[in-house]
């Protein structure tokens, strides 16, 4: 009996379920690319040695070429297209695009995902190759040039856009680190905010 070599699989990417066939040697990267219309994530090296295709799996970031999509079924699939919260943007990418993060633009999707598993890591206390003190006692080390350079080096720029992908990734790390103050939730409160006196109380 001759064996199947393809299935029916089920991924789980930003959020909603996509069920489709798939030869099981088919990567994650061409089922996104191919088979979803998710051309987000691009394909350099299609080796694992660019980081152009760098996803978020359960979290974590992963190269996609280098990902069965039949191994990919049952973990939770975020890529570029699903980072931002409807309308606004990551705090990643917000950066990116305020500190120009970027020349042709084809790496930025990889970069993106890498940074903000990287913040994540960082914020854990994971330590890094650089990282002077690994003890925990240390806490976590400072998110420096350094940190950020070499926690990034699986994800390459043809364009050399590194000092500015650096500086954005150290702008966001900053502003998620920074508690937003709360919303306004009532007209006086508003007013308070502006400074107003005579404000009518709205309830
Ligand atoms: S395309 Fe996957 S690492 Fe280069
Ligand atoms: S912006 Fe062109 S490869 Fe990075």
């Amino acid at each position: 009996m001759a064996l199947s070599t393809s299935s029916a699989i089920t991924l789980n990417i930003n959020g909603e379920k996509h069920t489709l066939p798939v030869d099981h040697r088919t990567t994650l990267l061409d089922a996104l690319r191919e088979h979803l219309d998710l051309t987000g994530t691009k394909k350099g090296c299609d080796h694992g040695q660019c980081g152009a295709c760098t996803v978020l799996l359960d979290g974590r970031r992963a190269v996609a070429c280098l990902q069965l999509a039949v191994a990919a079924e049952g973990r939770v699939i975020t890529t570029i297209e699903g980072v931002a919260e409807g309308e606004r943007l990551h705090p990643v990418q917000q950066a990116f695009l305020d500190l120009d993060g970027y020349q042709c633009g084809y790496c930025t999707p990889g970069q993106i995902c890498s940074a903000i598993a990287v913040i994540e890591e960082h914020a854990a206390g994971w330590p890094s190759a650089v990282t002077a003190d690994v003890r925990p006692e240390a806490g976590v080390p400072p998110l420096t040039a350094d940190e950020i350079r070499e926690r990034m080096s699986g994800n390459l720029c043809r364009c050399g856009a590194y000092v500015s992908i650096v500086q954005a990734i150290a702008r966001a790390a900053e502003a998620e680190a920074t508690p937003s103050p709360p919303a306004p939730r009532r007209e006086s409160d508003l007013d308070d905010a502006a400074g107003t006196d005579d404000a009518e109380i709205t309830v």
